[in-house]
């Protein structure tokens, strides 16, 4: 288990327990966390996932792998820490990981 913090666009933060092996995108529906849509449901096809990944945190979840990178530019305000959270599984080591949803997704 993992305790993951999500912080909206407007700073309210949510902190919510993240099962081992799970997604990001997974805990967050889970949860009802807003800022989160999902539409493809994990299939890396729709890019309204997309969240930044804490500066603090941007190397321990590391980067992209190509298929992601080239969804991700289909998301909206794309940052250098931006990532589609369907493909962020979560590890034990990510606990207390810390990402930021968009202003708004697609
Ligand atoms: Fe569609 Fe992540 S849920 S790309």
């Amino acid at each position: 288990m993992a305790k993951i913090t999500f912080i909206d666009a407007q700073g309210t933060a949510r902190t919510v327990e993240g099962e081992t092996g799970a997604t990001v995108m997974e805990v967050a529906i889970r949860n009802g966390v807003p800022g989160v849509e999902a539409e493809c449901g994990g299939a890396c096809a729709c890019a309204t996932c997309h969240v930044y990944v804490d500066d603090a945190w941007a190397e321990a979840v590391g980067g992209p792998e190509p298929m992601e990178e080239d969804m991700l530019d289909f998301a909206y305000d794309v940052r250098p820490t931006s990532r589609l959270s369907c493909q962020i599984r979560v590890r034990d080591d990510l606990d207390g990981l810390v990402v930021r949803t968009p202003e708004r997704q697609g």
